[in-house]
């Protein structure tokens, strides 16, 4: 092997950066003291230079890039009074252990990526991660395909890394009330693999499970599809009515319900439905299937305590997912189980698709260990909640009935007397608004007709602009009759 090449290869090796690879980036004259500051900046958000690394000494890096060497020494003291650099004294300077959120200069590698085109407004479940959130997770899957863990190279945990899931214990405590061990957490690829994984473990088929009324039409076709019966149980205002369910099926095995922000219209169950369901699933024995998919966005009011932080019975299964909160793409949700179920779900999740992904897991728990989550969720839920504003104000000039919803990220629009949801939604869909039927989610209970709208992912003048044409269509079509 010559030397170039052991070099070269000793590089990659080292995964050090290649300092000359600099120079085409700082501009031949002009301020290249803050080219090479936003440069440094870039490659340190970006985790090209890893926390802890050691940045080459001033004089040697100005050598390289004919540079006059204060320029570099104003570019790292500027570095680290911005928090990205540590200067120990005698020793050095390095990539600081925890990396500032700042405005990142647009390289190539900054810019997005061509991807599949966006989705139109209106669009159900689009995911919130701007561009700074895409930034942090670009930097720590760089990271992690650096130092995989060690479930990448050998077989894992059937209810996925540890690391993740004592950092969704810590949050769900923190954020919902819920008091989990590390071991009732499992990691699963979003809701809809958590219900498949419980329901196949804990229901055999012909087992009855009581569903809301209008339901998540995804949960009733998988509860179907394994032989379940679906008792639906109409929703009033104060959510599902535990005795509507008792006098259909008083000893089902389980129950489905959206308990926080019901799926599709929105209501709350109240707290005496609560009790009520929990004494009936106590005394018969039946679970509790908690699906907490979009309690990350409450706008206003306090947040609402899950179901499972007043279960004392252990009946309650709370699933809660990512596909809301972050982006429906990396397919991360997670269950709290009760103990007395873990292993028979640990068995079924063996034998389903033996365990999660840890090179994802393993970003995701340094994404919330290390504080991104949270920041992310600040700048989303605001982000949301102008986007909600505007689909709103843009739906204003049609006959609608819109409730304005306190949580999550979508709402619905009710159709006026005598209007069909599928006419509404061609006419949506021509200016250019995706929508969904509400008719469609109904099972048994007279079917209400009416629009459902998603708001994530669309920035306010965008979601607000559709939202006025669509409308405008709307009310002319109406009154014209
Ligand atoms: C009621 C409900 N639960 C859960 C989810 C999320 O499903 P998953 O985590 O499988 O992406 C959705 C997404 O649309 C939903 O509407």
């Amino acid at each position: 092997m010559d030397r170039g090449r052991s070099t070269d290869l000793r590089k990659h090796q080292t995964n050090s950066p290649d300092w000359s690879a600099l120079i085409p980036v700082l501009p031949a004259e002009g301020p290249r003291r803050a080219a090479l500051r936003a440069e440094l900046c870039r490659l340190i958000e970006t985790r090209v230079l890893l926390p802890g690394q050691k940045l080459p000494p001033s004089r040697e890096l100005a050598q390289r890039l004919a540079l006059a060497r204060g320029a570099v020494v104003a570019a790292y003291e500027q570095l680290a009074a911005d928090g990205y650099v540590e200067t120990r004294i005698g020793a050095g300077t390095y990539v600081a252990a925890r990396v500032p959120e700042g405005a990142v200069p647009r390289g190539a590698e900054g810019a997005a990526a061509p991807g599949p085109p966006p989705p139109a407004p209106g669009k159900l479940g689009s995911g919130t991660a701007d561009e700074t959130t895409l930034r942090a997770l670009r930097g720590l899957f760089r990271e992690a395909l650096t130092r995989p863990p060690a479930g990448f190279l050998h077989y894992g945990d059937p209810l996925g890394e540890v690391a993740l899931r004592r950092e969704i214990a810590a949050y769900l405590r923190a954020t919902r009330g819920i008091r989990a061990e590390v071991d009732q957490v499992m990691i699963t690829a979003g809701t809809q693999s958590a219900l498949s994984i419980i329901a196949r473990a804990l229901l055999p088929p012909e087992s009855r499970i009581w569903v809301e009324d209008p339901c998540y039409p995804q949960a009733v076709a998988l509860f179907r599809s394994l032989g379940l019966g679906v008792v639906p149980v109409p929703v009033d205002r104060d959510g599902l009515d535990p005795a509507t369910g008792i006098a259909a099926a008083p000893r089902a095995e389980a129950v489905y319900l959206t308990p926080s922000h019901q799926f599709p219209l929105g209501m709350t169950l109240s707290m005496p439905r609560r009790l009520a369901l929990l004494d009936w699933a106590r005394g018969c024995g039946a679970w509790i299937i908690e699906d907490d998919y979009d309690s990350e966005f409450r706008f206003t009011g306090p947040p609402l305590a899950a179901l499972h932080g007043i279960d004392r019975a252990g009946r309650v299964i709370y699933l809660g997912t990512f596909s809301k909160a972050l982006a429906p793409g990396l397919r991360l949700g997670y269950a709290v189980l009760p103990p007395e179920v873990v292993d028979a779900v640990r068995r079924m999740r063996d034998l389903t698709d033996r365990y999660p992904n840890p090179l994802i897991e393993a970003v995701l728990a340094r994404f919330l260990a290390e504080g991104h989550y949270a920041a992310h969720l600040r700048r989303a839920r605001k982000r949301c909640r102008m986007a909600r504003d505007a689909l709103v104000e843009g739906l204003a000039a049609a006959p609608l009935g819109v409730t304005v919803p306190e949580q999550g990220l979508h709402l619905v629009a009710l159709a006026p007397a005598g209007a069909q949801d599928g006419d509404l939604q061609r006419r949506a869909q021509a200016r250019g608004l995706a929508t969904r039927r509400l008719s469609e989610m109904f099972i048994a209970a007279p079917a209400r007709q009416g629009l459902v709208i998603g708001f994530s992912g669309f920035a306010p003048a965008e979601i607000g602009a559709a939202a006025r044409r669509a409308a405008a269509m709307i009310a002319a079509s109406e009154a014209r009759g």
